[in-house]
């Protein structure tokens, strides 16, 4: 028989274990594209290494490696973060996507953070706006799970802590995020679709790892950074290169915000 992903990621967990001394994580956060200064904020770091040198996560040089593991201890909290992520439009499957996830609910994390850069679908939330997610519309025609999980993904966005973040960030404003295939933006009309299906922002990850987390029994709060407009919403041409600009200028709104939510998770 070949191994569950959950067992990839229960070895993967006994590394990082190992390697960083940390029992249990109380929580982990994946950083999405302009979140990662924020993890600066989070706590002292104590250990961080390429992700690859954990089982079961993709190489360096294989195109979207996962990026940098992160273990950061605030007080006698212990946090994981992901520097990076691995991307369903990099062709490795949808395992490869929510590996790091599954290892952080198997090393102890009952809550993960999942953070992204989105294109601003409701012109409510503005270039530079945190919005926390709500819900999601999965559009990737993909789930990370086979068999017989038929995980309830009813409260997939945990409202509990986004009653907790909005205690802490009253004015932040919640919405739905579709989750594209990529890696290409959308046409126009694809934008027209998404704003017609109740979709707020868009983007190209986080609805796999959130049910991957759910069926792993944690609890999920997801924050979108608006790098920039939808397409077709406001003439102008999206680009990558305005995504991390974006990124790079919010970061210390974000982070400070980043921070007071998960001082109280
Ligand atoms: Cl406009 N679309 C998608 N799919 N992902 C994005 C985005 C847009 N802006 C940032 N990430």
């Amino acid at each position: 028989m070949t191994r569950t992903p959950q067992a990839a990621a229960a070895e993967a967990a006994t590394e990082l274990r190992s390697r960083t001394g940390v029992d249990a994580y109380d929580v982990a956060l994946v950083m999405g594209s302009g979140w990662a200064p924020a993890a600066d904020l989070l706590g002292d770091s104590t250990h961080e290494f390429p992700a690859a040198d954990l089982p079961g996560f993709l190489p360096p040089g294989v195109a979207g490696h996962s990026g940098t593991v992160r273990s950061i201890s605030d007080g006698d909290r212990h946090i994981l973060a992901f520097l990076g992520r691995t991307h369903l439009y990099e062709g490795h499957g949808t395992d490869a996507v929510v590996h790091g996830v599954r290892t952080a609910v198997a090393a102890g994390a009952r809550t993960v953070v999942l953070t992204n850069a989105a294109g601003g679908i409701n012109p409510a939330y503005p270039v530079g706006s945190a919005v926390l997610i709500a819900d999601h519309i999965n559009m990737t025609a993909q789930s990370p799970l086979t068999g017989a999980t038929f995980v309830d993904l009813s409260d997939t966005y945990s409202g509990e802590l986004r009653a907790l973040a909005r205690s802490v960030a009253p004015e932040l404003p919640e919405g739905v995020y579709a989750a594209m295939p990529g890696p290409h933006f959308e046409t126009p009309a694809e934008i027209r679709m998404l704003r017609s299906m109740g979709a707020d922002l868009v983007g190209m990850s986080t609805a796999l790892e959130a049910i991957a987390v759910r069926e792993a029994g944690a609890r999920v709060l997801g924050l979108s950074l608006v790098t920039n407009v939808a397409a077709g919403l406001e003439g102008a041409d999206l680009d990558h290169e305005k995504v991390l600009t974006t990124g790079r200028d919010a970061a210390g709104t974000v982070g400070r915000l980043l921070t007071d939510i998960v001082a109280k998770l």
